[in-house]
C-alpha cells in the first residue's frame, strides 16, 4: 500500500469548492492508501498569528475536516506541532539546503513581494519544513495542486541530496498523486471565477454557513436580465448558477431550469430560491456534524492524541535512523 502525506493549511472554514476538490480526494485516498494528514500549524507561524488565532484556526479546520468525512481510524490525522520529530528533521535538512535555491522558489518570491516587512527565515525555509513533513513518513505520493508542485520538486531534491551525501538509499522520492478523473471546479457566487474565500464576501458557501447566511448569499448572486433568444449559450455568471445547481440539486430540477432558460422563460429569482433550498439541504448534514463535533471536547482530544501517537511512531523511527546515518552516536 502506498504512503500518502498531505498538509492542510489552518485557515478558515471549508467551502463547497474545497469540498468538491481537495477534501473529496482525501476521502477517496484514505481507504486506498496509508494516509498521513496533518494540520500545518508550524508553517502558519510564517505569517505570525496571535496565540488565540493559532489554536482557534487549527481547531476549526480539524472540526471541518472531520465533519466532511475524514476518518481518523482509517488514516493518521494529526497536528504538525504535536510531532516535534518534524522539527529535528527540518533542522537536519536545512544544513543541506542552499540559500540560492531557496531564494529562487516562486512562493518565496511572492511572499517577499506581498509582505516585505516580514521576510523571515521560516518563509525562506518553508520548502525544507514541507520536505520534512513528507519524507519523515517516507511518502510515495503527495496530493498537490499546481501551486505546490515546485515544493514537491524541492522535496525530491532534498531527499536525493541526502541519499547521495551519505551514500545511502534511504529516502523515497515522493511523486504527485494523480487523480484519474477530472475534478469539478466549483464556481463562486460573484459571477467570476472559482469559489474561494479570498474572492470577497459572499462568494463562497461554507459547510458551516447557517440557512439564513446561505439564503442571503445565493439571493445576492450575480445574474442578468435573462436571455432574449432561445437556446443561447449562457454567460459566465449564469453558467455558474447552473453549475452550482448541478452539484446540489436533483437532475430534474436542473432540467427544469435549463428548459426555462432555453425557452427564455427563466426567472432568476425562482431559480435562486430553489438553489437556496437545495444548498441548505446539501450542507445540512455537514453543519450538524460540525456543531456536534465542536461540542465534543473529549472526542477531539482523543482524535488528536491518537493521531499524534501514530504519527510520532513513524516519525521517530525515521529521525532515529537519520541520526545514525549522519553519524550521531550515543556515548
Ligand atoms: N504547503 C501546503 C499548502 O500551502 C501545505 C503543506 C505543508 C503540505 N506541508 C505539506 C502539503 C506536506 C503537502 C505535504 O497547501
Amino acid at each position: 500500500m502506498e504512503i500518502v502525506v498531505s498538509g492542510i493549511r489552518p485557515t478558515g472554514e471549508l467551502h463547497l469548492g474545497n469540498y468538491f476538490g481537495a477534501v473529496r480526494n482525501f476521502l477517496r485516498m484514505q481507504y486506498e492508501n496509508q494516509c498521513y494528514f496533518f494540520i500545518a500549524d508550524y508553517h502558519s507561524l510564517t505569517t505570525h498569528p496571535t496565540p488565540a488565532d493559532l489554536h482557534g484556526n487549527v481547531r476549526r479546520v480539524l472540526i471541518n475536516y472531520l465533519a466532511a468525512g475524514l476518518d481518523p481510524d482509517a488514516s493518521t490525522l494529526y497536528i504538525q506541532s504535536d510531532v516535534p520529530e518534524v522539527t529535528e528533521l527540518y533542522l537536519l535538512l536545512n544544513m543541506n539546503a542552499y540559500l540560492g535555491e531557496l531564494q529562487r522558489v516562486t512562493s518565496f518570491k511572492e511572499k517577499v513581494r506581498k509582505q516585505p516587512d516580514n521576510v523571515n527565515a521560516g518563509l525562506l525555509t518553508y520548502p525544507t519544513l514541507m520536505a520534512a513533513d513528507i519524507i519523515i513518513h517516507k511518502a510515495h505520493k503527495v496530493p498537490v495542486g499546481k501551486d505546490q508542485e515546485q515544493h514537491l520538486e524541492m522535496t525530491r531534491t532534498f531527499a536525493n541530496r541526502f541519499n547521495r551525501m551519505y551514500n545511502v538509499e534511504y529516502f523515497v522520492e515522493p511523486q504527485a498523486y494523480n487523480f484519474g478523473e477530472q475534478l469539478i471546479k466549483i464556481p463562486g457566487l460573484d459571477g467570476s471565477g472559482k469559489m474561494g474565500k479570498s474572492e470577497g464576501e459572499g462568494n463562497a458557501i461554507f459547510l458551516s454557513d447557517s440557512p439564513e447566511v446561505i439564503k442571503k448569499k445565493v439571493m445576492k448572486a450575480v445574474s442578468d436580465s435573462g436571455p432574449t433568444e432561445p437556446n443561447q449559450p449562457k454567460p459566465d455568471a449564469i453558467q455558474n448558477l447552473f453549475t452550482l445547481m448541478e452539484v446540489v440539486s436533483s437532475p430534474e430540477t436542473l432540467d427544469f431550469f435549463n428548459e426555462k432558460y432555453n425557452t427564455c422563460q427563466i426567472r432568476y429569482g425562482d431559480m435562486k430560491k430553489q438553489l437556496t433550498q437545495d444548498m441548505i439541504q446539501f450542507t445540512a448534514p455537514f453543519r450538524e456534524k460540525i456543531n456536534e463535533i465542536a461540542a465534543d471536547e473529549a472526542y477531539l482530544k482523543k482524535v488528536v492524541n491518537t493521531g499524534a501517537e501514530k504519527a510520532r511512531e513513524s516519525a521517530a523511527k525515521t529521525v532515529r535512523e537519520v541520526r545514525q546515518i549522519i553519524g550521531f552516536r550515543s556515548f
